[in-house]
């Protein structure tokens, strides 16, 4: 079994942690299936919220709408985080957005660029992706019994080092910054972000959440193709919902409310 880098050590990392609750159980791995399969099952045999799993390398690391997320060894931040909210499954989608705005600030923080988020999920800088999101929940009854945040950042990877399929519309901290990044520091600034922005979700503050995504949201003022099962079709977003959803007008006039589609920005056009 390889070992753990120096720059993601679990001792390196709780040593410089200022978090109360996430990080509080922290495992670090040089390889893993996916860490969001591992917190899903440690959720479901009861481990404390806060638990983060990160992991060196993912051999099946996986990404929204079954696709794949590349996880080289070296290179990247993959770690998920278990959350237990105490709010209706209908209100846990909107923690997609919080984790948008964490991942947006950590990478403001550690790199000096200027991300955006795509929704739901992406995170995007000068266009191209550079970290995504994988929220999955499990409910109990009417109610959320956990919910598992996932994280994939690029660091430190050249253009060559992403999948062919992904190269043109992929970047990296390292790509985008011009410099290394080192990915303890990623890590912290990370878990950091996420408890403020977990806090002000526990204490009503989905609307400043929707504020911040509202800001960092390349999506809205676009013309976008949303592919819904069965047909794709265009419009332009509009907004976002109280819920996350994403408004988008469609070619009536009419404003959709879009869940769980997949949704592309059409490239030149901004209102
Ligand atoms: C996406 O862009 O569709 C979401 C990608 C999420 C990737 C992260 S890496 C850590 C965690 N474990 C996984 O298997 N996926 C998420």
């Amino acid at each position: 079994m390889a070992s753990i880098p120096e720059d993601i050590l679990p001792e390196r990392i709780r040593a410089r942690l200022t978090t109360r609750m996430i990080g509080c159980a922290l495992t670090v791995v040089s390889e893993i299936g996916s860490t969001n399969e591992a917190a899903m099952a440690a959720g479901h045999a009861g481990a404390p919220e806060g638990l983060c799993l990160l992991a060196d390398r993912q051999t099946s690391g996986r990404g929204r709408l079954n696709r794949t997320w590349s996880s080289l060894p070296g290179l990247g931040v993959y770690t998920s985080i278990l959350l237990r909210p105490a709010v209706p499954p209908d209100r846990a989608p909107i923690l997609t957005l919080m984790a948008g705005c964490a991942v947006v600030e950590a990478i403001r923080t550690v790199a000096a660029v200027q991300p955006q988020l795509k929704w739901p999920n992406d995170v995007l800088l000068e266009g191209k992706k550079v970290a995504g999101i994988l929220t999955e929940m499990a409910t109990l009854g009417s109610r959320v019994s956990h919910v598992v945040v996932g994280i994939g950042i690029n660091v430190n990877h050249r253009a060559t080092d992403f999948p062919p399929e992904v190269r043109a519309t992929a970047t990296s901290l390292a790509l985008a910054g011009g410099r290394p990044v080192d990915r303890g520091e990623v890590i912290l600034a990370l878990y950091g972000a996420l408890e403020r922005w977990y806090r002000l979700h526990g204490s009503d503050g989905a609307a400043m959440i929707l504020e911040s995504a509202r800001r960092a949201m390349a999506t809205l003022g676009r013309d976008v193709v949303v592919q819904s099962p069965g047909a794709a079709w265009q419009g332009k977003a509009v907004d976002l919902d109280q819920d996350g959803a994403l408004l988008v007008r469609d070619a009536t006039g009419t404003v959709q409310r879009v869940i769980a589609d997949d949704v592309s920005i059409r490239e030149g056009t901004r209102s």
